[in-house]
């Protein structure tokens, strides 16, 4: 069997991200923000030794990396330059446009990543797996209820790419916010 991903592939990316990141915590946290990348890279990882879909080792990179371009001050061109057009397009799929309104620019990140591999699809079902931990306690009910929401919008545009990324985004809106 080939190997799922090359492991200094992913130790760069690794480094790429935390030093993109730098002192960034993941929010209500005080953890550092690779905590937050690290844990969307292992929900890909879990599901991708099962199913092993195409092109696995961008999802594994996409997912280390999918922060960087929205959060941090590094470009397209520069995740390009370290990683191939292939990782950057799907970076930037996964990136929100700051220049939308907020729930278009859901909307109009989810066109994009559809255009996108397969592979990419599954960074953004992990990564609200990761997100659908318990919500932060300052947040208002509708916050939650709305939040709750577009998650279910997520596993409907992508669900098709990873059935079970799909049934743990399911089984997580399932017990958000009970
Ligand atoms: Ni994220």
């Amino acid at each position: 069997m080939t190997p799922l991903f090359d492991p200094d592939t992913y130790r760069r990316a690794l480094e790429f991200a935390a030093t993109a990141h730098g002192a960034q915590r993941v929010p209500g946290t005080g953890l550092p923000y690779v905590v937050h990348v690290t844990a969307v890279c292992a929900e890909v990882l879990a599901a991708l030794a099962v199913e092993r879909w195409e092109a696995g080792e961008r999802s594994v990179v996409c997912a280390l990396l999918h922060d960087t371009i929205e959060d941090t001050d590094r470009t397209w061109r520069d995740v390009a330059a370290a990683f191939g057009d292939g990782v950057a397009d799907g970076v930037a799929a996964l990136s929100k446009n700051p220049a939308l309104p907020k729930p278009e620019a859901m909307a109009d990140s989810l066109r994009r990543i559809r255009f996108q591999p397969r592979a990419v699809w599954c960074v953004k079902l992990a990564d609200r797996i990761v997100n659908l931990a318990d919500p932060p306690a300052h947040w208002a009910p509708e916050k939650v209820t709305a939040y709750r929401a577009e998650a279910v919008t997520i596993a409907d545009a992508l669900g098709e790419a990873s059935p079970a990324l799909h049934a743990r985004l399911r089984s997580k809106i399932e017990r958000y916010a009970r």
